[in-house]
């Protein structure tokens, strides 16, 4: 079976192995170091293994310019989100066009990878922040991010040597080539995947299942990357899926892995970047509901849906699978829409996040057509837990 061809056509590949890899480890201990923080890691990790491409490194300038003003790489191709490796004023004495560089990591000090340097560059931040989040408003947490890194950035090819390791549910980390192998090995020619930061509520369950009603099966793909530290916890999070999964969901039309990306908060440009890297992971569809990627209201509800249609459905190449607003309708006695429920707002059960999350502090259960209870009951412990370590 052909699977969905990924983003520019090939899949990335920049891992190197064996006596080459020795070989490259040993030369690398001469090389000056970049170090990377979790962030920038998790980057050069998606990038080797394709989740990324067409990337093949961090963006060189060219590309980085034309991200930003119009989400495309500098050949054309969709691509909204910059991805970028930014050093401090020491290191930009240290470094030329046309060196090669270890990526270290910062904590560990393991070398990760190489970084052959192809431009250096000074960004206008500001404009960056404009462009990608649409704001400057510091307490944006991808703003903040952003400010507070230096404005140099290096571009250039990467070559990973060593994998960061997940602590914990590695089982669920699968590379692009294998989630590709995996849904062609199931027969699955339709694959809906969908992108979450957060436990998966009834809202979430009904966009997926009715998602799940036009396609083959659905790739629960959760981001673990680096979040804002009052997003669930990754690890409650997982626990939360598998007792999901295990309740509610045909095994034989479902595949949990994780996206271990950083949230960047960037909404709509967010959006095309979790479809793009979706298709890569092998998803024909990618579902998209309301303020996708959204914090706070710097985003319209469906500013995230508008933005697809920048694009032409070739060069996107995925398929998004629009949602609206979705919640319990008590008249209606299921989950709904305005699209299919014709009764007034005081009859749809609304529960903001910050009033779930009192009410699971407290070790109180949302109501069953917020939350399925085996799900509140994960996470009911995993806060207890939180709290006893604060
Ligand atoms: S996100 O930052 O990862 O987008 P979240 O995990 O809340 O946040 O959302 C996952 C997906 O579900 C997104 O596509 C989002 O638009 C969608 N979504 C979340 N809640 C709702 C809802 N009540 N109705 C419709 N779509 C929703």
């Amino acid at each position: 079976m052909t699977s969905i061809l990924p983003h520019g056509g090939t899949l990335v590949q920049r891992i190197v192995e064996g006596e080459q890899r020795a070989k490259l480890l040993q030369d690398a201990l001469e090389y000056p170091v970049i170090p990377l923080n979790t962030w920038t890691l998790s980057d050069l990790d998606l990038i080797a293994v394709g989740a990324f491409s067409p990337l093949t490194g961090f963006l060189n300038e060219a590309d980085y310019h034309s991200v930003v003003k119009n989400m495309r790489l500098a050949d054309g191709t969709v691509w909204s989100i910059p991805i970028t490796l930014a050093i401090g004023e020491e290191q930009r004495a240290l470094l030329s066009v046309g060196d090669r560089m270890s990526l270290t990591g910062e904590e560990d000090g393991v070398i990760y990878g190489l970084l052959d340097i192809e431009s250096i560059y000074e960004v206008d931040q500001a404009l960056e922040a404009q462009n990608v989040f649409k704001t400057l408003d510091p307490a944006h947490p991808g703003v903040s991010k952003l400010m507070a890194r230096p404005a140099t950035y290096v571009g250039g090819s990467i070559t990973v040597l060593n994998r960061p390791q997940p602590e914990k549910f590695s089982e669920f980390y699968y590379d692009p080539a294998v989630t590709r192998q995996i849904f062609a090995d199931k027969g699955w020619r339709t694959v809906v995947g969908f992108q979450t930061r957060n436990p998966v509520h009834r809202a979430h369950e009904y966009i997926q299942k009715c998602a799940m009603e036009v396609v083959d099966a659905l790739f629960l793909n959760p981001l673990v990357g680096e979040t804002k530290s009052d997003d669930v916890p990754a690890n409650v999070r997982m626990k939360s899926y598998l007792v999901l999964l295990e309740n509610y969901y045909p095994k034989d039309r479902t595949f949990l892995g994780v996206f271990p990306a950083a949230m960047r908060y960037a909404g709509p440009r967010e959006a095309i970047f979790h479809a793009m890297v979706r298709k890569n992971y092998g998803c024909t569809h990618f579902i998209v509901g309301r303020d996708h990627a959204g914090v706070g209201d710097y985003y319209g509800t469906y500013e995230a849906q508008e933005i697809f249609s920048n694009f032409t459905a070739e060069e996107l190449g995925i398929t998004p699978l629009f949602f609206e607003h979705s919640f319990f309708c008590t008249k209606c006695g299921s989950m709904a829409s305005n699209k299919t429920c014709p009764h007034g707002s005081e009859h749809h059960m609304a529960l903001s996040g910050t009033k779930v999350r009192a009410l699971l502090r407290d070790g109180q259960c949302p109501p069953p057509e917020f939350t399925r209870p085996e799900v509140a009951e994960v996470l009911i412990e995993g806060m207890s837990q939180e709290a006893a370590v604060q």
